[in-house]
């Protein structure tokens, strides 16, 4: 059922890139984000690679959020650039990738709007819209509710919908910035299920969360953020388990925890 979904996904864009590259689908180099007069994040250098779900952690105002906008092109990096498929990320990178966020944003209009609006900036013909719209339905088990103004779900439904509607563009990589961080154990279990099915279908993943036993349910590589910098990568259990890093180590026993305080001057 889900393969059906995927492989309707977009041909190639015109640009004749090649869909299956053999390294990262998606790479930052030396990427900086300056606001307020602060470096809030420095000089990172990661591979997304192809059908692999990689884990963002790390703690409060560490840059997680930051990194993922970057990544998915909703803000522009002071210095360093992203890569896709090789070349600066475009409008044609950033269809193909698709993003939810802990707060699902949703129109003001029914869920069947909400999945209509997503495909119609796709250029898809309208069988393959009606199609995805159903498989997305189907999906996100919200079949009676099609009609429902997508505000008045519950927070889990909302968050199905945001998921499925997301995975209907059928993008070869998907990021989450906790999205299950305010949702009940039964939603983020659908959630979780969602996003080991887009896993299954070779979507890669990128995903923040702060929840260890997702860590490890839904991660193959770790990043660890430390104030905007990554300070530790590796398979999640070796890291969960071993980490290497003292600012990794203090947040996996508890010891940070909240912004950190500015860095002394050097
Ligand atoms: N536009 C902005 N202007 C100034 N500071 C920002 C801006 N966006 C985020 N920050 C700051 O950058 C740091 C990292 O933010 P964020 O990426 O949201 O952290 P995380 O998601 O890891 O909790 C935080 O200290 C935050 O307050
Ligand atoms: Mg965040």
């Amino acid at each position: 059922m889900l393969e059906a979904a995927f492989d309707m996904a977009a041909p190639a864009p015109a640009t004749g890139m090649d869909e299956r590259p053999p390294g990262a689908v998606l790479r930052a180099r030396g990427l900086c984000f300056d606001a307020g007069g602060k470096r809030l994040i420095d000089n990172i250098d990661i591979d997304i690679r192809p059908g692999r779900r990689t884990l963002v952690m790390g703690a409060n105002g560490a840059g997680k959020s930051l990194l993922l906008r970057l990544l998915h092109g909703l803000i522009r990096p002071t210095a360093g650039e992203v890569l896709w498929q090789g070349r600066p990320l475009d409008r044609e990178g950033r269809l193909r990738q698709a993003m939810v966020f802990q707060r699902p944003v949703l129109l003001r209009r029914s869920v069947l709007a909400n999945l209509r609006f997503a495909l119609a900036v796709r250029g898809l013909s309208r069988p393959e819209r009606r199609a995805r719209e159903a498989e997305a339905m189907e999906r996100s088990q919200l079949g009676g509710l099609a009609n429902r103004p997508a505000r008045v779900l519950s927070g889990g439904e909302q968050q199905r919908l945001a998921v499925v509607r997301a995975l209907a563009c059928a993008p070869r990589v998907l990021f989450l910035d906790e999205p299950t961080a305010s949702l009940d154990p039964g939603s983020t279990h659908a959630i979780e299920q969602l996003v080991a099915d887009a896993h299954e279908s070779g979507v890669a993943i990128v995903l923040v969360t702060h929840d260890i036993g997702q860590a490890r349910r839904l991660g193959d590589d770790l990043i660890f953020l430390h104030e905007g910098r990554v300070v530790e990568t590796g398979p999640v259990s070796g890291v969960l388990d071993a980490p290497r890093s003292e600012a990794a180590r203090a947040w996996l026993e508890g010891r940070l925890y909240l912004e950190s305080p500015p860095r002394p001057e050097a």
